[in-house]
């Protein structure tokens, strides 16, 4: 037999969780310097390949090969000492842990042999090396602990210490869901890197245009099956989602067809000093109000003020035309006041708890002593709206952790959907959801502005803001550049001037 030329090859692999299959004949290849997409809808399977070849799972059956070898490795120890190192797609630091720590966690022995404890400096001193090197010492210190990062922070900091091992293959799944333009630059340089260096990437990403953009080839999984495996340049989009969805999808948009009632929610003069500054907004039932910016222009902020996350440091805020004051998310919840955060974890997906816990009213009850719906229609909203965004899952009493990314998403949504908003404020909405999820998202979000709540959504893909606002209010640097209405709100380059703070 001739040498393989795959640097890691898996093949036939089978795994089932409590007798559900979720990977039946997965396989994956890799050639030396190429990045590989991975792709395939919420539950398809990829991350559970992933953590199959990092020796997190083990396999029912099928092999993977590194170098022309068999691997058994029996931890994601073995896999990151043989050459294999992954970004995670969920985030979880050790709160208290620094940046150093984090970094070099697992590896402090074999950096210090004989020392009886750890050296912080040196530790440190190798931390800050790295982050001068990625052009992140500006904004992290190696002695920051690790909850003072904010979750691009976090992202980027995982990748750092997946590409310090100097793998020979680096398996990213979904490494640009919360980065923004500026960290994904940096990332996209990394990657060139590696490639150069003849490192193998796995590249697990819902972003289309991420994917043309990057990627030598892409394989599909559909259902836990391998699909097949296309050269990126001889694809077209249509071809990739067909091969994950197995039919055709709609393009485009629906239209907001709701009838606009009056003002519902009014921010005037919102200032945190340093992060935003004399914001004023509207909005009124039955619309989508798009908020557009690049990441870190302090869209998230607002929002996360006016909710109470954040402390205010001055402004108003008008709800039904009356004064209100917010000091504490309770009181946003007690006035139907709702925020889908971006961080999964912040808005209280308890990951250890049954979906339906995680979606019952118990939740927001309990911070706003009021009960808005009864048990049997909570229910059935829970089950309804679980299913309409397609969750893939056996039942609503599945453990959250058993989860695929995406699906988790969706229960945040269902959760927020289920509280009854007069306000919805959707933060990346559609981050790591498949494109046949994303379409039933929308088509929710119209059904809800149609019932006459107001929608303020943020995010980063200009196409879905564009497509789904009825306005869209633009920020940069903390202030509102503009507001758009009509045509203007469709013109992806009107947005991008005002968002780089231009008149
Ligand atoms: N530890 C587990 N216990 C039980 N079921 C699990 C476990 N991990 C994953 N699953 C199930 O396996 C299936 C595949 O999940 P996986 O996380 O691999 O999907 P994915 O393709 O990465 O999706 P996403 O795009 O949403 O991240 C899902 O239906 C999920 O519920
Ligand atoms: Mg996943």
């Amino acid at each position: 037999m001739e040498d393989t030329k795959y640097i890691l090859e898996a093949k036939g692999i089978d795994k089932s969780f409590s007798g559900v299959t979720v990977l039946k004949g997965a396989e994956l290849c890799i050639i030396p310097g190429e990045l590989h997409a991975l792709m395939g809808e919420n539950g398809a399977g990829k991350s559970t390949l992933m953590k199959i070849i990092m020796g997190i799972y083990t396999k029912d059956a099928g092999t993977v090969t590194l170098d022309g070898k068999d691997t058994d490795f029996k931890s994601a120890r073995d896999a990151l000492d043989a050459g294999i190192s992954m970004i995670h797609q969920e985030l979880s630091p050790i709160p208290e842990m620094t940046v150093a720590e984090n970094v070099f966690l697992g590896r402090e022995q074999k950096k210090f042999k004989g020392l009886p404890f750890v050296d912080k400096k040196e530790l440190n001193r190798m931390t800050q090396e790295l982050l001068e090197e990625f052009g992140l010492s500006e904004f992290i210190k190696p002695d920051m602990k690790m909850k003072d990062l904010n979750i691009a922070q976090i992202q980027m900091m995982e990748i750092i210490k997946a590409i310090s091992y100097n793998s020979k293959v680096v398996i990213m799944d979904e490494p640009t869901s919360s980065l923004s333009e500026k960290e994904t630059e940096t990332l996209f340089r990394i990657i060139a890197n590696l490639k150069e260096k003849k490192i193998g990437i796995i590249y697990i990403s819902h972003r289309m245009e991420e994917v043309f953009e990057l990627s030598d080839r892409v394989s599909v999984l559909r259902d836990g099956q391998f699909i097949g495996c296309v050269n990126t340049k001889e694809a077209s989009r249509e071809e990739l989602i067909n091969m994950m969805v197995g039919r055709e999808l709609e393009g485009g948009y629906p239209h907001n067809t709701a009838e606009k009632g009056d003002v519902v929610l009014e921010l005037k003069n919102f200032t945190r000093k340093g992060v935003f500054e004399n914001v004023n907004l509207s909005v009124h039932a039955g619309e989508i109000l798009g908020m557009a910016g690049l990441v870190g222009a302090g869209r998230s902020e607002v929002m996360r003020a006016l909710v109470g996350y954040d402390h205010l440091d001055s402004g108003e805020i008008i709800l039904e035309g009356k004064n209100i004051t917010i000091k504490h998310p309770k009181d946003a919840v007690r006035n139907h006041i709702i925020m889908a955060s971006e961080d999964r974890k912040e808005l209280g997906l308890v990951l250890c708890r049954s979906i339906k816990e995680n979606v019952s009213l118990q939740n927001f009850d309990k911070l706003a002593n009021a009960s808005f719906i009864n048990k049997g229609t909570e229910r059935k909203l829970a089950d309804d709206y679980t299913k309409q965004m397609a969750t893939k899952m056996n039942g609503i009493e599945d453990m959250v952790s058993s989860l695929s990314g995406g699906n988790q998403q969706k229960v945040v949504l269902a959760k927020c959907l289920l509280s009854d908003p007069k306000v919805l404020i959707m933060d990346e909405p559609t981050r790591g959801i498949d494109v046949g999820a994303k379409a039933a998202i929308y088509n929710i979000m119209i059904e809800l502005a149609k019932r006459g709540i107001a929608i303020i959504m943020i995010s980063s893909e200009l196409p879905e803001l564009i497509g789904m606002s009825d306005r869209v209010m633009v920020m940069s640097g903390g202030k509102v550049t503009g507001v758009l209405e009509g045509e203007e709100a469709a013109s992806q380059q009107k947005i991008m001037n005002l968002a780089f703070g231009g008149k």
